[in-house]
């Protein structure tokens, strides 16, 4: 059989669904697991590993996001706000051993589609300029570089407000 399908192996098959607060504490325990190959290497340290299940739901309580489900797994999360006229998007996280596999690039299109319906002009999020291969990642998903700014207390831009407008 030639391997024609290998994109549709059950192994690497995800779905998205919308996040309700019910997931706040398997998102909380993804960010933890995701983010920990940071802890200790960036400053400051992402505000991401200190989420737990209740900070996670009242966050889906006022505002939305998307989970992705393998293997009956929590594999990947997203969640937004709305911002001024757009959408803020934060907490993007794919669980190690389903990276690389498209997870994280649908989630972010579910939050671009999402504002598309909800009539917002833009996407925006911040990223870490020590994360390159973020910032390549969400450029190739065209998210523009609007600023570098500086954590509280830092004296040099620690990240990028990064802008992807909705047509
Ligand atoms: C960043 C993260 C969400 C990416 O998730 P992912 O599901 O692996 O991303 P995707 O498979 O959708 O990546 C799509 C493309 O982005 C690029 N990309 C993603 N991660 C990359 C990496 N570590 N290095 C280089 N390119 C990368 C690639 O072009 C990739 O396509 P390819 O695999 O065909 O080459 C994931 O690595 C993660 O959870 N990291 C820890 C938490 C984190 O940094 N969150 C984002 C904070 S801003």
């Amino acid at each position: 059989m030639p391997n024609a399908t290998v994109a549709a192996r059950p192994e690497t098959a995800f779905r998205l669904r919308a996040a309700s607060p019910e997931d706040g504490e398997a998102i909380a325990a993804l960010l933890r697991e995701a983010f920990a190959p940071y802890d200790g290497k960036i400053q400051p340290r992402p505000g991401a590993l200190s989420e737990t299940g209740a900070s996670i739901a009242a966050a889906l309580e006022n505002g939305a996001g998307s989970v992705a489900e393998a293997g009956g797994l929590l594999v990947g999360s997203v969640l937004w706000h709305p911002e001024g006229d757009g959408f803020y998007l934060g907490r993007l996280a794919v669980k190690p051993g389903w990276q690389r596999r498209g997870i994280a690039r649908a989630l972010v299109e579910s939050a671009i589609e999402a504002a598309r319906i909800a009539r917002r002009a833009q996407v925006t999020l911040n990223v870490r300029i020590l994360l390159p291969d973020n910032v390549a990642f969400f450029e190739s998903l065209g998210f523009e570089r609007a600023a570098a700014r500086p954590h509280p207390g830092f004296d040099h831009p620690t990240y990028y407000v990064m802008v992807r407008r909705v047509d």
